[in-house]
């Protein structure tokens, strides 16, 4: 039987046949992008450059001699995404930033011609919603915004101890409805005080790569 960081290697050296050679690309953060940089740098191919969503990722990539670039050095788009996700739906929807990095993942991902998610069996869902939706705010607006998300039938609870990228704070929300993901990542977007959430519905994957226990599936919005 295939271990979870098993499948999240397999996603990840499958991906590696979305990139394209000689072009600029987007990579995302977590554990399941680290194997996809291992995998992209052991297999020879030849980018122009990468733009990172994290200090992690970019340290992994200078460390494998993968050449980062920054959006504001490109003036066209970045041609593939390659990123994780914490549940993807069957719509390829999903809910981003168990670690943190969401609003730059999806500066990124608007960025890209192309989404590829990589993740494992236990991340694609019927229904996005049992992993706490992340939501970037500011910091002193951190009240105002809690109350708003209770409104919204969500318990927010801070993300102790954790800074974004950006200089901000995250709630992690349980319970909220994400039965209408686009609506609902617009309606929390327009509350005063929320930076970036979590909800993927705009900027969904065009591609999952997914590691089963049965191999690695690829699949489209709505195949499967
Ligand atoms: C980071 C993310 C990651 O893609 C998500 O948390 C999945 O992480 P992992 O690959 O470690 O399971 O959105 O903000």
């Amino acid at each position: 039987m295939a271990t979870q960081d098993e499948m999240k290697r397999m996603a990840a050296e499958k991906a590696v046949e979305f990139v394209p050679e000689n072009e600029y690309i987007g990579i995302g953060t977590g554990s399941t992008v680290n194997f996809f940089i291992e995998a992209l740098a052991k297999s020879g191919k030849t980018i122009k450059g990468a733009v990172s969503t994290s200090k992690e990722s970019s340290a992994l990539m200078a460390k494998l001699g993968i050449p980062e670039i920054t959006l504001g050095d490109l003036s066209g788009k970045l041609a593939v995404y390659i990123d994780g996700a914490d549940e993807v739906n069957h719509m390829l929807q999903m809910i981003k930033g168990g670690g943190g990095a969401l609003l730059n993942e999806k500066i990124v991902a608007s960025a890209s011609e192309k989404f590829v998610c990589i993740a494992d069996e236990t991340k694609y869902v019927s229904r996005l919603g049992k992993f706490p939706l992340p939501v970037e705010i500011i910091p002193h607006a951190r009240s105002l915004v809690a109350r708003k998300l209770l409104a919204f039938g969500g318990q927010p609870e801070l993300r102790i101890g954790f800074t974004t990228f950006n200089g901000n704070a995250i709630l992690d929300v349980r319970g909220i409805n994400i039965d209408r993901p686009v609506t609902l990542e617009d309606q929390l977007n327009n509350i005063p005080g929320v930076v970036e959430n979590g909800i993927f519905g705009h900027n969904a994957a065009d591609v999952l790569v997914l590691g089963t226990q049965e191999g690695v599936k690829v699949i489209k919005p709505g195949q499967d």
